[in-house]
């Protein structure tokens, strides 16, 4: 698919679009956005309706380490000396996380797109060693007699819970597990992802977003979508982790079973989207088509569709999940989507948490994070939008 992107030079005329070409923009953007951040101890994460500059939160965010990945990546297309630098300085404090007991199953995001970015494309053995400590941290929330990782342990009023997004903090631990450490932390990694398998994904391979278990006999009580319109309905960011998750588990423990579900909860994904290619927040508000986007979603689901492209053995099968990837991408890719001068970000139009009325419709880091992600994948595949 051949789109138009926004360029500074518009008003010469538009122009074709290419991956590279929205890779740089994107990176001119993370400078832009480097530049406006004078403390490596406050991440960025939303930008309110209106405003240019990103809201800042604490290390201890959940997504603090989605800004250090970006640089990484920002680096990684570019070369750029000075955005290695700033991507060092921005994943060094994370490092506390991974010192301190685990607060929740965030761990894994925050650690794994910043310092395993890093170690990905610089094979600093400290990194190394901070994600060993991390998975380490991370396996403490594993409940044997459930098979899960407790998602988050301070919501009192979900006894054991674990959410959907928690498959993708997986990786972390099957990494840890093949460079240095414990074989236990694979085995906990795949039980989690079997329990999930079961308990989260429902028989027509939608999701609920949060399962319940009780802690004596390990048994499913119930599935509840916390971030959704309801309890049964499909939470477009939910199904999106789901795809990737099965995608990582599958790359990771060759098991068919998680194959097949990760291309059953695309097909669902792929058959819910709206003309414009683009999720609502919730594949079920009946406020649709007035309800919000959520442009995060897009991006999760197409590196999720990219992974799994790499994963299934027939040639056109994977060229189906490269095109409906490439087609989500190049959707975000026009004017529509990206930001311009509207603001610091990459893309508009994303929901983080549509029920407590936050961050609706705006910019959000970790939609930058998995579009860039998106991106370099593309690129290496050599698919253009
Ligand atoms: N992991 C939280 C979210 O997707 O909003």
């Amino acid at each position: 698919m051949s789109v138009i992107l926004w360029t500074a030079s518009c008003s010469q005329g538009p122009k074709e679009n290419s991956t590279e070409q929205v890779l740089n923009h994107c990176v001119s953007k993370v400078r832009a956005t480097a530049a406006s951040l004078p403390n490596a101890d406050r991440m960025p994460r939303n930008i309110a309706m209106g405003e240019k500059e990103w809201k800042t939160v604490s290390l201890h965010d959940w997504t603090s380490g989605f800004w250090p990945g970006i640089l990484w990546y920002a680096y990684e297309h570019s070369g750029d000396e000075s955005l290695k630098q700033e991507a060092e300085r921005f994943t060094q404090p994370i490092e506390q996380i991974a010192n301190t007991s685990a607060e929740d199953h965030d761990i894994g995001f925050q650690v794994y797109c910043s310092f395993g970015n890093g170690y990905r494309l610089t094979g600093n053995d400290t990194y190394r060693r901070v994600m060993l400590k991390a998975a380490d941290t991370l396996a403490t929330l594993f409940h044997p007699t459930v098979g899960t990782i407790h998602s988050w342990p301070a919501k009192k009023e979900y006894p054991h819970n674990t959410i959907i997004d928690n498959m993708m903090n997986l990786e972390l631990l099957f990494w840890a597990s093949k460079n240095g450490g414990s074989t236990r932390l694979y085995d906990i990694a795949e039980q989690h992802a079997e329990t999930t398998m079961e308990t989260l994904v429902r028989s027509d391979f939608s999701t609920y977003h949060v399962g319940i278990y009780d802690t004596l006999d390990g048994h499913f009580i119930k599935g509840i979508t916390h971030q959704g319109y309801a309890d049964s309905s499909q939470w477009a960011r939910g199904q999106a982790w789901a795809i990737y998750g099965f995608a990582i588990s599958h790359r990771e423990t060759g098991r068919a079973d998680f194959l097949e579900t990760s291309k059953k909860l695309a097909g669902v994904f792929l058959s819910r989207l709206p003309e414009d290619g683009i999720p609502y927040w919730d594949f079920d508000d009946p406020a649709i088509p007035k309800a919000p986007k959520d442009a995060s979603a897009a991006c999760i689901a197409a590196c999720g569709l990219l992974e799994l492209a790499t994963l299934v053995g027939d040639q056109s099968e994977s060229e189906t999940y490269q095109s409906a990837a490439v087609d989500l991408i190049s959707r975000l890719a026009t004017a529509n989507y990206l930001s311009r001068e509207d603001n610091l970000a990459i893309l508009l139009h994303s929901t983080g948490h549509y029920p407590k009325g936050r961050e609706i419709d705006v910019p959000i880091i970790y939609a930058d994070y998995y579009f860039m992600e998106a991106l370099l994948r593309l690129k290496e595949f050599g698919l253009a939008i």
